[in-house]
């Protein structure tokens, strides 16, 4: 049982309810939880395009013995004249729960306001906690939390709902990212007041001294295409290669959440070398949204 009906971030969990969380992800990817979701239906809007998300959301359901419903922005009448509050009063009616990637934020707290079930944020342009839960499996699977993380690259969702996440596990973040790409101001403040703000570096180099991971993700995120020529610009010598990784132990693990721009924030070599934990965190995250799914819909 968690703290909260909803996540739109990751710090809508207490600390408690993320180790809670992760600990049913990791029994039920054991094997060692039968908790099911028989005749539970999770609805699935999406407003962005989605690999991972929408594939381990849609085959999690299956495996916990539930089903989920794809709702495409082609196939609904969000977007297209039905404002967000009667969508979510509808789809309260007939589905346990709703994921949603939007673009704004504020229409998915919109969603939550007026649903009667769950809404878990798949994405939205400030946040990705279902993100954050499947790093934080990873990291707990590889290091434990006594652990150094470098986040290089953009303050985007990704970025800001993981530094959340390790201000309520308590693992030691350093973040490097270029001058007017930063986290937001309110996120780092967020991020003191559950435990710790991050150590901002001067420079990716300085960021993963002594890092047991270091962490990125794309420089031009979805929606950010228009932006494409300045932020390669800006974000010059940000790129996880060689190089960068020449400062740090052979034993250094990198992540990324996916989908990589290949010669962009990382490399080809690097993605495909042993120090890359990326499709493990792209299996967590099935097994982190199951758990979150367990807890969110049943009181076993
Ligand atoms: N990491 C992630 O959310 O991937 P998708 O965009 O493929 O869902
Ligand atoms: N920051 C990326 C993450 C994709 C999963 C984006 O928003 O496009």
């Amino acid at each position: 049982m968690l703290s909260t009906t909803h996540l739109l971030d990751i710090d809508d969990l207490s600390t408690e309810d993320v180790h809670t969380v992760l600990d049913r992800a990791a029994a039920l990817k054991a094997g060692e939880d039968d908790t099911r979701l028989a005749q539970q239906t999770l609805g699935m809007i999406f407003e962005k395009p989605s690999t991972r998300t929408r594939t381990s959301f849609e085959t999690g359901m299956t495996k916990l013995g539930g089903h989920a419903v794809y709702l495409g922005p082609d196939d609904i009448h969000l977007g297209h004249g039905e404002p967000i509050k009667d969508t979510s009063r509808a789809l309260s009616r007939y589905v346990d729960a709703v994921m949603a990637r939007l673009f704004d934020h504020a229409d998915c707290e919109e969603l939550a306001e007026y649903a009667d079930v769950p809404v878990i944020n798949g994405l939205t342009d400030e946040a990705h906690p279902c993100q954050t839960l499947a790093d934080l499996l990873t990291i707990r699977e590889e290091f434990g939390f006594d652990t150094r993380v470098a986040w290089v690259g953009d303050g985007n969702n990704v970025g800001q709902s993981f530094v959340l996440g390790c201000a309520l596990v308590g693992i030691d973040l350093t973040v490097a990212t270029p001058e007017g790409y930063g986290m937001d101001a309110s996120v780092l403040d967020r991020a003191a007041e559950l435990g710790s703000a991050p150590e901002l570096a001067e420079s990716p180099e300085a960021a993963v001294a002594d890092a047991d991971v270091v962490y990125t993700d794309v420089f031009v995120s979805m929606g950010e295409e228009d932006e494409r020529e300045e932020k390669l610009a800006a974000f010059d010598g940000y790129q996880v290669n060689a190089d960068l990784l020449s400062y740090v132990s052979e034993e250094t693990k990198v992540m990324h959440c996916l989908p990589a721009h290949r010669g962009e924030e990382i490399t080809d070599e690097v993605l495909e070398s042993d120090r890359a934990v990326v499709w493990e965190q792209a299996e967590n995250r099935m097994h982190a949204q199951n758990g979150l799914l367990v807890e969110l819909l049943t009181d076993d």
